[in-house]
C-alpha cells in the first residue's frame, strides 16, 4: 500500500463544546485509510508581533514545523462576524511570516466550516479562500463542506452523526489526499 497522505488539521474554537472542533475530530476519524490526520490546537499561539517574526515564540516554531512537515492541511473553522475568527487568522499570519519563510508554500489545503445558521460559515471560508491566493496555497475546490445547523447534525456528545455531512467529509479528505499524491509528482 502507498505511504499514507500526512495531514495536519486546525481549528475549530476555543470552546469546550466547540461544533467546529467536533467536525475536524468527525474528519480525523472518517478519514481513508490512505491518509492520516494530525490535529494540532492553536489555542497557545499569542497575538502576532511583528518584532518577534524572525524569532517566534515556541508553539509558532512548532506550529511552522508541523505544517511543513505534513503533506497537507486541513482547516475547520466557524464564522465570526461574516468573516475568519481572530484567532484563526492570527495563527495564519504568524506561520506566513518572515517574507520568504511562508509555511504553507503550495501545500494543498482543504476546508471545513460550519454555523449554527443557515449559510454554515460559508462567508468566513470565502475571505479564507482569499488569503490563501496570497498564501499561494492550492485548495481543494470540491466537495466544499459548508455545514448549516451544525448543532442538528451531532449528538449529546458531539459525535457528528448527520450522513450527509459525513460522506461529505470523506470526500473531502479522499480528494485532498489525491489531490496531494498529484501534487507530489
Ligand atoms: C463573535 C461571534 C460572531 C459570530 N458571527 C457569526 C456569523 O457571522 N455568522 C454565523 O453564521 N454565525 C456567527 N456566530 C455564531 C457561530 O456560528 C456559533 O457560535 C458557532 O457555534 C461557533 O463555532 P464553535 O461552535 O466552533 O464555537 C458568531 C459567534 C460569535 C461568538
Amino acid at each position: 500500500m502507498a505511504v499514507p497522505i500526512k495531514i495536519l488539521g486546525f481549528g475549530g474554537s476555543f470552546r469546550k463544546g466547540s461544533y467546529s472542533k467536533a467536525i475536524l475530530n468527525a474528519a480525523k476519524e472518517l478519514a481513508p485509510k490512505d491518509s492520516v490526520i494530525e490535529i494540532f490546537d492553536i489555542k497557545d499561539i499569542p497575538l502576532f508581533n511583528q518584532d518577534h517574526e524572525a524569532t517566534p515564540p515556541e508553539s509558532v516554531s512548532m506550529f511552522k514545523k508541523k505544517i511543513k512537515d505534513a503533506d497537507a492541511i486541513l482547516i475547520s473553522t466557524p464564522e465570526y462576524n461574516y468573516s475568519i475568527p481572530g484567532y484563526l487568522k492570527n495563527a495564519i499570519d504568524w506561520v506566513s511570516r518572515p517574507y520568504g519563510d511562508n509555511s504553507f508554500e503550495g501545500k494543498p489545503v482543504a476546508l471545513m466550516s460550519s454555523s449554527g445558521g443557515m449559510l454554515g460559515g460559508s462567508r468566513a471560508q470565502y475571505h479564507l479562500r482569499q488569503a490563501f491566493v496570497f498564501l499561494n496555497i492550492h485548495p481543494i475546490n470540491r466537495p466544499e463542506v459548508i455545514i448549516p445547523s451544525v448543532h442538528e447534525k451531532l449528538d449529546a456528545n458531539g459525535k457528528l452523526i448527520d450522513p450527509m455531512t459525513k460522506e461529505k467529509i470523506t470526500e473531502l479528505i479522499t480528494a485532498l489526499s489525491e489531490w496531494s499524491r498529484q501534487l507530489k509528482k
